[in-house]
């Protein structure tokens, strides 16, 4: 049987390259579309080397009508991960525009392409920052949305709203955002990962900067919050089992009898972990110390979230597989080969 194409806008991106080897492994045909304005080329040929095969890959900005109605045409695809977005809480902050722009428009082209081509399945990268600071923990997807802290979150928010009226719309549509927790890590051969530009603004790029000497210590932003060791909690899930939550969610769409379908997961472990234990563990499984000193909170950080991951795990079928150490083994790994 001929494998089913899935488009993956972004694809040579962090969490899009990663998606690409568990599509390929799980024997779907990845097609990649990607303008690497936030990665390099050179993610293929990692790809390729994982793979053992070439990924197809167009370089193509997910804006240009002409250009994706071409893909549309040539590569029949039974379904779209779309990952292209810019993500730069902070850069959004100070270039709104660039980031509804973006993150708006690459999405209602392929809304509007979809139909005319007869593509119904698309997968969506959405975020936990649209629960903001929730009330209680762990957030489920009933947990109220939050008004968005930056642009960027609000491009979240409005992103899942437009796939919600698309499809109450009856547009025929099977469309699933899944709100990703934190994802770190990268693939145990450390032939991909992420690629930070500039200075990083989250704390595992950042702390593996300062594990491989490109920078001199670690802040710890925040050690009075209300939590055990007083350091904010995030929900880190390995980069690898995000990209398996793709195909479990793709699997669904493509099994799926309605033409009208949305619906919301979240992807995370379920479990949080402060930063002082993202450190700690990081330090015994690398065999590293890492130069590291308390500073205030940053503006705009959250004290605390973690996923209730009970829907996923019914819904979707998913559960995680990997650990906080093998993420920061794996981290560390690919960071060592790209100092
Ligand atoms: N990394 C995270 O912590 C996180 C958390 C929640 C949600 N997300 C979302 O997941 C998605 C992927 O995130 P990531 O961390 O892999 O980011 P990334 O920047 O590594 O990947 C995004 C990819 O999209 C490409 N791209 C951006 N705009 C494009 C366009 N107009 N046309 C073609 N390609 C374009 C970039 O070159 C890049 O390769 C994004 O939508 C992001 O908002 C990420």
């Amino acid at each position: 049987m001929t494998p089913q194409k899935i488009l993956v806008t972004g694809g040579a991106g962090f969490i899009g390259s990663h998606t690409v080897v568990a599509l390929a492994e799980a024997g779907y045909e990845p097609v990649i579309v990607d303008d690497f304005s936030n990665s390099e080329p050179s993610i293929l040929d990692g790809l390729k080397a994982i793979l053992n095969r070439e990924v197809r890959s167009y370089h193509i900005d997910c804006n240009d009508r002409a250009a994706m109605t071409d893909v549309f045409s040539q590569e029949q695809v039974a379904g779209i991960i779309h990952f292209a977005a810019s993500k730069a809480v902070g850069e959004s902050v100070e270039k709104p525009l660039k980031y509804y722009r973006n993150n708006l428009d690459t999405l209602m082209l392929l809304l509007e392409l979809m139909p005319q081509f007869g593509v119904q399945n698309l997968v969506f990268s959405s975020s936990c920052t649209v629960y903001g600071q929730p009330e209680h923990l762990p957030v489920t997807e009933e947990t109220p949305r939050l008004p968005a802290m930056s642009p960027y979150g609000n491009t979240k928010a409005i992103c899942e709203d437009i796939i919600r009226d698309c499809v109450a719309a009856n547009m025929p549509v099977r469309a699933i955002s899944l709100r990703y927790f934190n994802p770190i890590g990268a693939h145990p051969s450390a032939l991909i990962g992420e690629l930070p530009r500039g200075v990083p603004a989250n704390l595992v790029p950042y702390l593996l900067q300062v594990a491989s000497g490109q920078r001199a210590s670690l802040t710890v932003h925040g050690n009075d919050y209300n939590t055990p060791d007083g350091t904010a909690i995030r929900d880190y899930i390995h980069v690898m089992d995000l990209a398996d939550a793709h195909v479990s969610a793709v699997r669904l769409l493509v099994e799926k009898k309605e033409t009208a379908f949305y619906d919301v997961f979240n992807i995370g472990t379920g479990r949080g972990a402060s930063v002082l234990e993202l450190i700690n563990t990081f330090e015994e499984v690398n065999g590293i110390k890492l130069p590291y000193h308390l500073g205030d909170r940053r503006p705009g950080d959250i004290e605390q979230i973690y996923a209730d991951v009970t829907k996923s795990t019914r819904g979707l079928g998913f559960t995680t597989k990997r650990t906080l150490a093998d993420a920061l083994q794996d981290a560390w790994r690919w960071q060592q080969k790209i100092s």
